[in-house]
């Protein structure tokens, strides 16, 4: 299934069990909730299953049938990864619990080796909490200095503010190669090139550009890249962190204990070889065969496939939204974005919005959605939050505007 017009969404919502399903009696689930966590397809339930059945065993311990099993597909799955994003080696594949992690992993072990006080790393208004807190921390022990690339008030990120922050040659640049928020997907290739330009390492938010989009980290050329399973139809508690080997190389462990050592003597230790000097402790094996299983579903639809049925629905929807009276949609317009549209409607708080919904069986999101300097940056307090992915249709985004009509009804 690589060519679009051989995309069939009523196929592909056959292969999720859960959207079977209603969620009260007569009321069928409309799930427009995926950037908070995608749904699950049986091909990734079921080889999930199937190794709890067949072959539960640890990796990289025993040498028993079982263990080399477990080992082949977990490896297995590592190498499926790395060829999704186009990374030389399934080497600078590390298995994290998820994109938060693999942000924490770099801010700890590279921030910590590599900043010293007065040092500079940029960031942007956009970023989710996972892409702000880490360096905050490590910005508080070190007297590291950050600053924002601003955003604009149609969403998008002020490349002039940029240009004017790389003069300060920072050591980093992290961004989100797609907002939560706003659903913008920013210039990450050029924003890496200007970065590379003065020097800074980069490292991008994948969390919702990998589900989403085609990416490939050597086209980006970054130096790290972050995402997680469970937004790309995998499991939860297991993500990735991409590294270019040389400098994963160079790193030191992040977390100390089994797997991650080559040798410990009574007093001292010599880390592992990538990528298992970055893993320590028996890891998510049934999650990272889930993960491989995820890969091989959305490689065989085709991601230009899942990038063009996204922005079809979300273009739909933006513009039902933006006909909707008194209902403000943030963030840029539908060539610039994914599918995630958030919104706000006069004097009705998004959280009435969202449980009204809830009662026609429209699930999605309220709230700041883990990025309240951006909410504040809009100053709202919060917003209403409606994201499609490869199982959603036009029928559903039908569903959003009238149970709108309803909120709009009982709060007159
Ligand atoms: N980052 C997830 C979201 O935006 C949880 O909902």
């Amino acid at each position: 299934m690589t060519e679009l017009n051989k995309f069939d969404v009523n196929k592909i919502r056959k292969d999720f069990p859960v959207l079977d399903r209603e969620v009260s009696k007569g009321v069928p689930l409309v799930y427009l909730d995926s950037t908070a966590t995608s749904q699950k397809p049986v091909a990734v339930i079921d080889v999930m299953d199937r190794y709890y059945r067949e072959y539960n065993a640890n990796i990289h311990r025993g040498v028993h049938r079982l263990a080399e099993e477990a080992t082949a597909a977990y490896e297995e799955a590592r190498h499926k990864i790395a060829r999704f994003i186009n990374a030389k080696n399934a080497r600078e594949i590390i298995y994290t619990r998820n994109t938060t992690e693999s942000i924490n992993l770099v801010a700890y072990s590279w921030g910590r080796a590599n900043l010293k006080a007065g040092d500079v790393i940029i960031l942007t208004e956009m970023e989710h909490h996972s892409n702000l807190v880490p360096w905050y921390i490590l910005a508080e022990g070190k007297g590291v200095k950050i600053e924002f690339i601003p955003v604009t008030e149609d969403g998008l990120l002020d490349i002039n503010v940029y240009k004017q922050l790389l003069l300060l040659n920072p050591k980093l640049v992290a961004f989100t190669q797609m907002s939560n928020v706003l659903g913008t997907i920013t210039a990450a290739k050029e924003m890496t090139r200007m970065a590379h330009a003065v020097g800074a390492l980069v490292l991008i938010d994948g969390a919702q550009s990998v589900p989403h989009l085609k990416v490939d980290v050597q086209d980006l050329d970054a130096d790290f890249l972050a995402f997680s399973a469970h937004k790309m139809l995998g499991p939860t508690g297991i993500g990735a962190l991409y590294g270019r080997e040389k400098v994963l190389d160079a790193m030191p462990p992040f977390m100390g204990g089994g797997d991650m050592i080559k040798k410990v003597l009574l007093g001292s230790y010599t880390p592992n070889e990538l990528p298992h000097k970055f893993e320590a402790g028996t890891p998510a094996i049934a999650e990272a065969i889930g993960f491989g299983a995820a890969v091989d579903y959305l490689k065989n639809i085709g991601m230009e496939n899942v990038e063009a049925h996204e922005r079809e629905i979300a273009t739909y929807a933006l513009n039902m939204l933006s006909d909707f009276p008194g209902l403000q949609v943030i963030g840029p317009s539908a060539d610039k974005r994914g599918g995630v549209t958030s919104f706000v409607m006069d004097n009705i708080h998004p959280h009435d919005v969202a449980q009204i919904l809830d009662s026609e069986g429209i699930a999605v999101r309220a709230g700041h959605h883990c990025a309240m300097p951006l909410h504040e940056k809009y100053r709202l307090p919060a917003t209403t939050r409606a994201s499609f992915y490869v199982y959603n249709t036009k029928e559903e985004v039908d569903k959003l505007i009238i149970g709108l009509k309803k909120v709009r009804k009982i709060f007159g």
